[in-house]
């Protein structure tokens, strides 16, 4: 750890930050002025002061200069106290933080930059301003902005984490907290996997049976599939549709966009225990109660593509999400083979192989999506031929089926599960708690580039791919997280590196090891703090506390060169149907 840490040690790190003398004094009667368009996240920034120091800021919503042409910038110098203003020479979702000691001027082309400039006003004051009310002992100057100037805008536009709500269910005010904790990295999409075999989490007034049968289970597999051990315990819960509206509304209030994910026509279990007609064999069924990939997918009928239609109406309307995911994961295709039926009705659509009933589902699905304004989102086995090309694809599988729908022309957002998969095992210690998947430290998540550029350079044709990068996702898987403690463990501080990954341009990084050293000093002695005043129950960096560790219970390690050699990942891309460690830690 020789590089200095930079002082005030932020993460992520700005694209430049200039230290000034002096301090801006937050006190009581500050005033505080914002812009009509970036109110949302001045409001959010008087709360925050308002909770942590217990300050009143008194509030005036007007420009603080002439507006025109999307600026609306001070005529001299700033105002006393702080001002948010708009400012269209800044980048997109980017900010300028001046702060003085007389003033601080935050300024913003757009609403997505003022929420990313207020989270490191809190960071600049300090890890109390993480907690939700003022510590007595506080000193009297602990709302003391540095005096500096911050210059700093995004690496990409989308930059995810997937939270899987439906292997086990997180109340609504776990989910909150969740958001919170993603926008305090200067994350802005959470994406929120509400159904899978082993539940289904969002009420649907057409359906009831949804939640009322596909909302629980009769128990819950311990552990890895592999020895067959189960808690005897029911597991289940579900979102009211109020409840998903009150998630969109608190993630809108903080710049981050809820992505709803229904998945389809594999991972659909508890769909099919609550509406039999929808699976192959149409008997009765339970929802399932072991982890990894189930062979029960939706009967592809036109009456289950109705169904899932008049869900995803439902889904519309609840969530304001640009994006709409829509599943395509994994969808082995035994069933369907041996059903005669499901075996001429890919004959009868026109399809070469019944396993393209998969992509006919999806194609339909996501037409309805952008029919209604929105753009569907599918992982990268829904990628192909069928798929209409403005569905976003999430490469979860490595590189090269995501430099493949570049090619082709759809827009691209990296999950590769070898390097961001974060309920992969943090550390190779035996105390680590249920050990799954890959070993992925806290350095590797750093390492981490979407696209490296030797990577790159295997894909000439990427050059002029008529597709976008639109960045990265890190999902928090929840098969091996039975609870927000276990959530908390197994996403941070990883997190922490994967927000700075996406957030802070490459060419502002150290190359090498230095940037790694460097940033877990400034990780440790900045802000760890920052989470543990948030009461984040992060896994330390010299591994687990006693109380984290589960002893007894199994993981299953699986070796990235092993699975390479054997062509598992043919380019670091491929996947071999049937290929059932796969499904360990995720699906
Ligand atoms: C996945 O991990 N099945 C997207």
């Amino acid at each position: 750890m020789s590089a200095p840490t930079p002082t005030p040690g932020l993460l992520p790190a700005p694209v430049s930050l200039h230290p000034a003398a002096g301090s801006f004094p937050l006190a009581d009667g500050t005033p505080v002025r914002t812009d009509p368009a970036l109110v949302a996240a001045a409001r959010w920034w008087r709360r925050v002061t308002e909770d942590a120091f217990g300050l009143d800021l008194p509030f005036t919503v007007s420009p603080a200069g002439p507006s025109s042409g999307g600026t609306s910038l001070p005529d001299a110098a700033a105002p006393a106290g702080v001002t948010l203003a708009l400012d269209a020479a800044r980048p997109a979702g980017g900010y300028r933080l001046e702060v003085t000691p007389e003033s601080v001027l935050l300024t913003a082309a757009d609403a997505a930059g003022a929420h990313a400039g207020v989270q490191t006003l809190r960071q600049l004051a300090g890890p109390q301003a993480y907690r939700a009310a003022p510590v007595a002992g506080v000193p009297a100057d602990a709302a003391q902005l540095p005096a500096l100037t911050i210059e700093d805008h995004p690496r990409f536009g989308w930059r995810g984490v997937l939270l899987d709500v439906a292997r086990h269910f997180l109340p609504t005010r776990e989910v909150l907290r969740f958001v919170d904790l993603a926008a305090a990295h200067k994350l802005n999409v959470v994406q929120l996997h509400l159904t899978d075999d082993q539940g289904w989490r969002m009420q649907v007034h057409r359906y009831p049976l949804l939640t009322e049968v596909g909302g629980w289970r009769t128990e819950s597999n311990v552990g890895t599939w592999r020895t067959g051990v189960f808690d005897g315990r029911p597991h289940g819960g579900f979102y009211s549709q109020d409840d998903l509206r009150e998630i969109v509304a608190y993630a809108r209030e903080r710049g981050v966009v809820v992505v709803p994910e229904i998945d389809a026509p594999g991972h659909v279990e508890a769909a099919v225990a609550a509406y039999p007609f929808l699976g192959t064999r149409k008997a009765p069924h339970a929802v399932r109660t072991t982890w990894g990939v189930s062979t029960e997918v939706l009967d592809p009928s036109d009456e289950a593509l109705e169904f899932f239609t008049n869900v995803l109406d439902e889904v519309l309307d609840v969530f304001d999400s640009p994006w709409i995911a829509i599943g395509g994961d994994e969808v082995p295709t035994t069933l369907w083979r041996e059903n005669p039926a499901i075996v001429a009705r890919a004959e009868e659509r026109g399809l070469a192989d019944v396993a393209d009933l998969a992509g006919w589902f999806l194609a339909r699905l996501s037409e309805h999506v952008t029919a209604k304004g929105r753009r569907a989102v599918v992982w990268d086995e829904g990628f192909g031929e069928q798929l209409p090309r403005d569905v976003v694809v999430t490469a979860w599988r490595g590189f090269t089926v995501g430099a493949d729908a570049l090619e082709a022309g759809n827009d691209v957002v990296m999950a590769p599960e070898q390097v961001v998969y974060l309920d992969h095992r943090a550390g190779d210690g035996e105390d680590e708690p249920v050990p799954v998947g890959f070993l992925r430290t806290v350095e590797d998540v750093y390492a981490f580039d979407p696209f490296p550029p030797e990577v790159l350079a295997q894909y000439p044709g990427l050059d002029a791919a008529p597709g976008r990068l639109l960045g990265a996702q890190a999902e928090v898987w929840s098969e091996h997280l039975d609870s927000p403690r276990r959530v908390d463990y197994a996403a941070f501080p990883r997190l922490a590196a994967f927000a700075e990954v996406v957030w802070s341009p490459t060419a502002e990084r150290a190359p090498g090891g230095s940037a790694s050293a460097e940033f877990l000093a400034r990780l440790g002695h900045d802000h760890l703090p920052r989470l543990d005043a948030a009461g984040v129950e992060y896994r330390p960096l010299d591994g687990p506390k006693p109380w984290q560790q589960r002893p007894g219970v199994h993981g299953f390690l699986r070796h990235l060169d092993q699975e390479m050699a054997a062509g598992g990942w043919a380019g670091v891309g491929g996947w071999v149907e049937g290929r059932d460690e796969h499904s360990e830690g995720q699906a």
